[in-house]
């Protein structure tokens, strides 16, 4: 059972306020918890970020703090200097829980303000706890709340966390308490949490860097001392960065290791700042906006930032992907209990030449070989034969749907299928009806070009009546046609990010307004079709993160389907996002993107992975590669429980010679295990691949082969490996518990 409590002896926590003595509270989460306490001066610094301590023990952290005077030292926390005897150490650093650059605060500012006269200073009173319990969610949450002392803003440090999760979700609610005609609030800065890391021994930080079709690859390195800053400015969670940071001592492995995580749930700019302070400490703050946007907030107006999440784990990277992984899964996905069907997407194979024969032809193939949902990619509406027109235009294209698309989704329903349909609601090419009708409808700024890429403009969704027409067309797409699936991708950046209409601060609103009526169109659309299912894309892996997975059902991972690039973007996915959502299909050979051949069970074994799809050119495959193909997507069936619901355990790097992924039913009751060689080097032996997640006690059978493996012996010697010869080559196996 996940709880917050009260540290004993610390000070009632509803309503309290200025009371001498240690007011703190402990929140604990799964084996984890956090340690928080106030200072003097109201400051709220962090007392312990790791492993679980009990009440006593938190308290008795607490207590070692000597009663702080204003201004005096907190020993054991370096919270504040030698009260201004030694000129420049004075600065308050490390451990604050709630930083908002008030005085000596020299550090990144989570909380950044201005008030209408000028003032930037923030200096917060305490003002109550509160805890709430809720029975029916099983989960709590700490609400520290202050308050300006002069000025009409109030501050809430919000900690979220649920039984049997080891994850803290924080975020801050800032409020305008004044009246009606009091001058607006300007937010600078509202990062949802500062998260703040034990000493450690060395800071080392893994990250995911990349690109168009080089998404998610995983990035280990120390942190210099400074400020490092991970963002998007792109209007778009985006491909260079994903909003999260783990963070261990440079010593923790696969398996073991304390690993301490932190992730943002948001779909627009962001901003993780690591900072390493010249005295070696490491506080990580996660928030939404770029850098610069400034959020008016009237009297009476609330602004609730996005959720960050954190973990803790003494487990290694394994066991906090697996964390990861859970949380996704338990309190993120909409019916994550859901298995994803086997798709077939026709972009590849088409391009924007679709025709409703063409794509009946298709769907047919895919039927043959197991394929369980049908979408028809880009260019079936409007004038959109190519990506310099029609993007706007959603009906279909009268010439190539002559009686729309209901001849094509009865096809491939008969055969089995359900339908699905690519849509990119937030574009529109300038070569358009809808952009002919409404050129005020995009981002734009007065006496500014309007940059295009792929031809196209990012609609205002922050306008409500821009969101609404998205909402009203969509809404009837899918209703009419009986459509089980979206593909919803966003293929630009933002650029003259403007809102002319809104006035002078809509420029900068827009960052906002844009993701959450995003997130309220994606709500309001699964409100009104319970069954619909989608998919987040952005040119590939572009919009990935805890935000947009609350309302999708996966996302696509990247254009690049080579599946040895893929092994490496696959890899940096999997560190905080489950199989479940990672969108994998075997595409031709030599592949499209790097013109590499791959042996085509090599590229299902990469696929299988994660939720695989085909989108290769069937027409173009061989008797026998669609009878393997077959074969391949009935053994993905069988083994999807374990991929998309199980627990996964990483084998070797990506970038190695040798790599695999083990998955293991939660009951460990079946195993898959997946091994890829890249290249073989100097005729080097298979090793047996030890697995980490099978029980001691079971004996599993090998399904392919028949061969009875004894859980520990899985666990000690290892699975055997016999890859043969050619290079890439793999293998998956298939353990089911007999006893
Ligand atoms: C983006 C997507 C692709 C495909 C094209 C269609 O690039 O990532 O998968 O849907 O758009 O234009």
């Amino acid at each position: 059972m996940t709880l917050i409590r009260s540290i004993p002896g610390a000070v009632s926590i509803s309503g309290a306020r200025s009371i001498s003595g240690a007011r703190a509270w402990v929140v604990t989460a799964g084996r984890s918890c956090a340690v928080l306490r106030l200072d003097a001066r109201d400051r709220l610094l962090s007392a312990h970020w790791g492993r679980e301590l009990g009440l006593e023990q938190a308290a008795a952290l607490v207590g070692v703090s000597v009663p702080v005077t204003a201004g005096a030292a907190a020993p054991g926390f370096g919270a504040v200097g030698h009260g201004g005897a030694w000129p420049f150490e004075e600065d308050v650093e490390g451990p604050l829980e709630l930083a908002v650059g008030a005085a000596f605060q020299f550090g990144h500012a989570q909380l950044a303000v201005r008030f209408a006269d000028g003032t930037r200073e923030l200096e917060l009173e305490f003002v109550s706890a509160l805890i709430e319990n809720s029975d029916t969610e099983d989960t709590a949450e700490l609400v520290l709340s202050f308050a300006d002392r002069h000025y009409p803003l109030a501050v809430e440090s919000r900690y979220r966390v649920r039984s049997g999760s080891p994850v803290i979700e924080r975020r801050l609610v800032l409020r305008h308490t004044g009246s009606a005609g009091e001058e607006i609030i300007s937010i600078l800065r509202a990062d949802s949490a500062s998260w703040t890391l034990p000493p450690l021994a060395d800071y080392r930080l893994s990250q995911v860097r990349g690109r168009w079709a080089a998404e998610t690859r995983l990035h280990r390195s120390s942190p210099p001392f400074g400020e490092t800053l991970l963002t998007s400015r792109r209007g778009i969670t985006g491909h260079h960065a994903n909003p999260w940071v783990m963070v261990d001592d440079g010593t923790a492995g696969a398996t073991h290791g304390q690993v301490f995580g932190c992730a943002l749930a948001w779909s627009g700019s962001w901003q993780i700042t690591v900072e390493r302070t010249s005295a070696d400490r490491t506080v990580v703050a996660a928030g939404f906006g770029p850098d610069g946007a400034v959020w008016p907030l009237a009297p009476g107006e609330v602004l609730t930032t996005p959720v960050s999440a954190g973990i803790w784990t003494d487990g290694g990277f394994d066991a906090a992907s697996q964390a990861w992984h859970a949380y996704v899964l338990d309190h993120v996905l909409p019916h994550a209990e859901e298995l994803r069907p086997v798709v077939y997407n026709s972009w590849e194979a088409t391009g924007f030449d679709v025709s409703l024969e063409g794509q009946l032809a298709l769907a047919r193939q895919a039927a043959g070989i197991g394929v369980e949902l049908f979408v028809m990619d880009d260019g079936w509406f409007g004038s959109r034969t190519s990506d310099r027109t029609g993007l706007g235009d959603w009906w279909p294209n009268p010439d190539r749907f002559p009686d729309g698309l209901a001849p094509l989704v009865k096809g491939v329903r008969e055969l089995g299928m359900d339908f699905g349909l690519w849509v990119e609601p937030e574009m529109v090419n300038p070569d358009s009806d809808l952009y002919r009708e409404h050129p005020d409808w995009v981002l734009h700024q007065p006496f500014r070009q309007r940059s295009e890429h792929r031809n196209q403009l990012v609609l205002n969704l922050a306008r409500p009546d821009v969101a609404e027409w998205v909402h009203e067309w969509l809404d009837r797409l899918v209703a009419e046609n009986d459509i089980g699936f979206l593909k919803w991708d966003m293929n630009r950046p933002f650029t003259e990010v403007g809102w002319p209409e809104a006035g002078n601060g809509g420029g900068d609103l827009v960052w906002r307004r844009y993701v959450e009526n995003l997130y309220a169109l994606l709500d309001k659309l699964r409100a009104g079709h319970p069954s619909l299912r989608i998919e987040s894309c952005s040119g590939g892996g572009g919009r990935l993160d805890a935000g947009m997975l609350a309302r999708v059902d996966q996302v696509w991972t990247s254009d690049n389907t080579d599946a040895l690039d893929r092994l490496a973007i696959q890899e940096g996915f999997a560190q905080v996002y489950p199989a479940r959502v990672m969108s994998a299909w075997v595409t031709d050979s030599p592949n499209p993107h790097t013109g590499r051949r791959m042996p085509l069970e090599f590229r299902f074994h990469v696929a299988m992975s994660g939720v695989l799809g085909i989108g290769g050119d069937l027409a173009e495959w061989s008797e026998e590669e669609l009878v393997t193909a077959r074969e391949m997507v009935a053994a993905y069936k069988r083994i999807r429980p374990v991929v998309q619901h199980g627990v996964r355990y990483t084998h070797g790097n990506a970038s190695g010679d040798l790599s695999g992924a083990e998955y293991v039913a939660a009951d460990r009751s079946e195993a898959v295990v997946f091994v890829y060689r890249r290249e073989r080097r100097f005729a080097q032996m298979e090793r047996p691949v030890v697995l980490r997640g099978v029980d001691a006690g079971g004996r599993y059978r090998d399904v392919g082969s028949g061969i009875v493996h004894h859980g520990a012996v899985l666990l000690s010697r290892g699975l055997p490996m016999a890859l043969g010869g050619g290079d890439p080559v793999s293998t998956m196996v298939h353990l089911v518990r007999e006893g």
